[in-house]
């Protein structure tokens, strides 16, 4: 169907080690339309890495199917499957994974030079959405001389610098402090609902969790939808969000990023 970006069909994957057997995801079905961001919240070692990893076209199911906007991809060449992934598909690795020798400039710019952009227009695009992460007074550190946080966003910018249709991000914000995580996950979420992309983000975050479309937990290695509104409950009564500390803290951010100090 037109409006389903990503399909999973009956997937299935097993590990096989010494001790034998282990079966990670099972019959696994799931639908990604255009313009929802969806979240799976559930424990470490439940599978979600490689379920991302399946649906990005990283690694392949045992057995079941992937569709990327209607085409299956399990019987393509490697190198059309590439093809897809890198016009339809951004991913936001668990461990950034930045190339070290490239600034981050340079990691933000060479998607788009693949995808086959000219270098000038690569370059201009790469920055603006590096400033929009708040890090346009980085861009020529490495990822050796950036923070954490830091390189988690170069890592954000590079999966959404050529607008992809499927975002697909594993646990984005664990390096990032709440009010950036915020700041960034709003700016990236609106524009990816404006241009009617899909998202499926692995996220421990509650605040991002409370701000997406639909939420699932994996378990016995299917998705498993979640209470939304129960889980935002819980959150809203544990962790109440302090707006105007938000929004002052990013606006100082801001501030700073741009070499101006509004607090002089
Ligand atoms: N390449 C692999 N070989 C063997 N076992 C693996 C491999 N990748 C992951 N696993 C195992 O599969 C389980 C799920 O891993 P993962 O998908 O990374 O979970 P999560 O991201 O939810 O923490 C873990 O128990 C892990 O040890
Ligand atoms: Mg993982």
């Amino acid at each position: 169907m037109d409006d389903i970006v990503l399909q999973m069909k009956a997937v299935s994957k097993v590990f096989t080690s010494k001790m034998g057997g282990l079966t990670i995801l099972k019959d696994l079905n799931f639908s990604l339309k255009r313009g929802v961001i969806a979240g799976i919240v559930s424990p470490s070692g439940t599978g979600k890495t490689t379920l991302l990893q399946i649906a990005g076209l990283m690694d392949v199911p045992d057995s079941g199917e992937v569709l990327i906007g209607g085409v299956a991809v399990q019987n393509l060449s490697d190198k059309k499957r590439a093809k897809i992934r890198c016009k339809h598909i951004g991913y936001v690795y668990q461990q950034h994974h930045l190339l070290p020798e490239f600034t981050a400039l340079e990691n933000v710019t060479i998607p788009l030079l693949i995808s086959g952009v000219r270098q000038k227009p690569a370059e201009a695009r790469a920055t603006e959405i590096l400033s929009e992460m708040l890090l346009g007074e980085r861009l020529s550190h490495k990822p050796s001389a950036l923070s954490g946080g830091e390189q988690q966003r170069v890592a954000i910018a590079r999966a959404i610098v050529t607008r992809p249709e499927i975002l697909l991000a594993d646990e984005p914000t664990g390096n990032l402090d709440p009010v950036t995580s915020k700041y960034v996950f709003d700016n990236m979420l609106n524009s990816l609902r404006k241009r009617g992309g899909g998202a499926l983000i692995v996220t421990h975050n509650h605040h991002l969790a409370s701000a997406l479309d639909e939420l699932y937990e994996l378990e016995n290695g299917t998705l498993v939808p979640l209470d939304r509104k129960k889980l935002i409950a819980e959150i809203k009564a544990r962790l109440p969000v302090q707006k105007t500390i938000v929004k002052t803290t990013v606006a100082r951010n801001l501030m700073q990023s741009s070499k101006r100090n509004p607090l002089k």
